[in-house]
């Protein structure tokens, strides 16, 4: 380090404490961070926001401001890549006029689509793989006078984030990733080329972030994995919700998503056992067909999915169970598709996140010809959706006239008298509190009507 020759003793102090203090002293830098994905991105983010954070960074929501502009990318489908490049060449317009403004890209796509990122927006600076978030601070020092672009891609199979925290979140529920990447190999699924193989993180380091969750005014948790259930380090996944059960002030717990094959009578029985473990499942169905969970290698049949649908059933009369699913995977017949309908009517799933296959360059199923055309795929896809809408509604009216308590989460900004919350099934209600509440309190409350998807309950 040159020292400026000029410098008094204390002028030197002053000069070396700036030097030293991430934020004093330097006008204040700005990050501008865009997130596309599932929950994992989302968490991941703020892994990110609390790095840059650390580093003296602000967020904005202002590009202009923006000394460094991050996009959290997704490859799940080809729609998620084609938008996450859309933004990309938006922001590379900006940059042009902005030069010294640095480009990253982290994510999926980051792994996924390092050559055709950097072909098409040579604006990128810096690519970063879900493995690799902890080098951005040693990547933002490195002198711009580098070589541009560096990336730090590939799994490492040993990254947990241990001892880092998300930055602080500001609302009374938050995600913990319990889990990183996949080790199933479903036969559509980019997942565990861009995630790498399945890791654990320490129950310890868990519980303390958790236990810093609380503290900072978090009253609901939602673990995440691919494969949640899965999870198994020094504790197996049942006894993990008994000890996160003990956690005091947290008052509901949550996770997604787990796998059929994972979800055992002894989580089951943890579920039911602990009483903030909310009696919600979102596992993914996938398909109603054997034959298209075979050709899927998703490792279940239909009757073992209805079984375990019945084993959660049996456990938790009142829990909710809302799914994947998807349409059009290649040599799916009518038939396939009439047993994914099928398989509908005989769960009656609460809701579901419902898709058209998208094939993805490097997946098992990439190879497979697609074998109907993409307006008989948008049909099935549709014909699905409008089931599942009837379902969603019976579901829903079953609630009518039923006490439940619902975590409010805040006032409807347009009618502040009245205030969102959920049930612990996660579904959505409306209500108009008669004395003045609070986010992240619980509500008792009577479920009087129902407008679409969302119910109507008096306090
Ligand atoms: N780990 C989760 C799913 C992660 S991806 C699980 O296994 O349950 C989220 C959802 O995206 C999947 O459940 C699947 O329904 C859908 N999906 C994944 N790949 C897809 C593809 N190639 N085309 C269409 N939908 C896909
Ligand atoms: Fe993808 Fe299957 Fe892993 Fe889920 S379990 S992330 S669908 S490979
Ligand atoms: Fe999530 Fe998309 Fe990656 S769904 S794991 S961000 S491919």
């Amino acid at each position: 380090m040159i020292e400026p020759q000029w410098m008094g003793p204390r002028v030197r102090t002053v000069y070396f404490w700036c030097l030293m203090s991430p934020t004093v002293g330097k006008p204040p830098k700005f990050y501008f961070l865009e997130t596309y994905g599932c929950q994992m991105n989302e968490y991941d983010s703020s892994l990110v926001s609390g790095l840059l954070e650390e580093r003296g960074y602000r967020p904005t929501q202002d590009l202009s401001l923006a000394d460094l502009i991050l996009v959290n990318t997704c490859s799940v489908r080809e729609k998620a890549e084609t938008t996450a490049l859309e933004k990309l060449r938006s922001i590379a317009h900006h940059k042009r006029r902005r030069p010294g403004v640095r480009l990253g890209v982290l994510g999926c796509m980051a792994e996924n689509k390092r050559e055709t990122i950097l072909e098409r927006i040579p604006e990128v600076d810096l690519l970063l793989g879900p493995d690799h978030y902890d080098r951005l601070g040693e990547v933002l020092d490195r002198p711009r006078s580098l070589a541009m672009p560096i990336s730090a891609l590939g799994p490492d199979r040993n990254q947990t984030y241990e001892g880092l925290f998300p930055s602080a979140s500001a609302n009374v529920s938050a995600f913990v990733a319990i889990q990183r990447g996949c080790d199933f190999k479903c036969a559509y699924c980019i997942v565990p080329t861009t995630r790498g193989p399945e890791r654990s993180r320490p129950s310890e380091d868990i519980l303390r972030e958790v236990h810093h969750l609380v503290g900072k005014g978090v009253v609901e948790i939602t673990l995440l994995g691919q494969t949640v259930n899965a999870w198994r380090a020094d504790l197996s996944f049942a006894d993990l919700l008994r000890r996160l059960g003990q956690v005091d002030g947290l008052k509901r717990i949550r996770f997604t998503s787990p796998h059929p094959r994972y979800f055992t009578e002894s989580v089951c029985q943890a579920m039911a056992e602990v009483p903030t473990v909310c009696p919600h499942v979102h596992m993914p169905v996938q398909s109603g067909s054997t034959a298209v969970l075979r050709a899927m290698r998703r490792q279940y049949t239909r009757d073992q999915y209805l079984t375990i649908v019945s084993r959660i059933r049996r456990h938790l009369p009142t829990a909710a169970i809302t799914t994947d699913i998807i349409a059009g995977f290649p040599g799916e017949t009518e038939l396939d598709h009439r047993d994914t309908l099928s398989m509908m009517d005989a769960v009656r799933f609460d809701a579901s996140f419902m898709f058209a296959y998208s094939p993805r360059p490097g997946t098992p199923a990439a190879d497979l010809p697609e074998t109907i055309d993409a307006a008989q795929k948008q049909a099935r896809l549709q014909e699905i959706i409008d089931l599942q809408m009837r379902h969603t509604f019976q579901r829903l009216d079953e609630q009518m006239g039923s006490n439940t308590e619902i975590l409010l989460e805040g006032p409807n900004r347009r009618e502040p008298k009245e205030w969102f919350g959920k049930t612990p099934q996660f579904h959505k209600v409306v209500v108009r509190p008669e004395h003045p509440c609070v986010a992240g309190q619980i509500l008792p409350v009577r479920i009087a009507a129902r407008r679409g998807q969302v119910l109507w309950g008096q306090a």
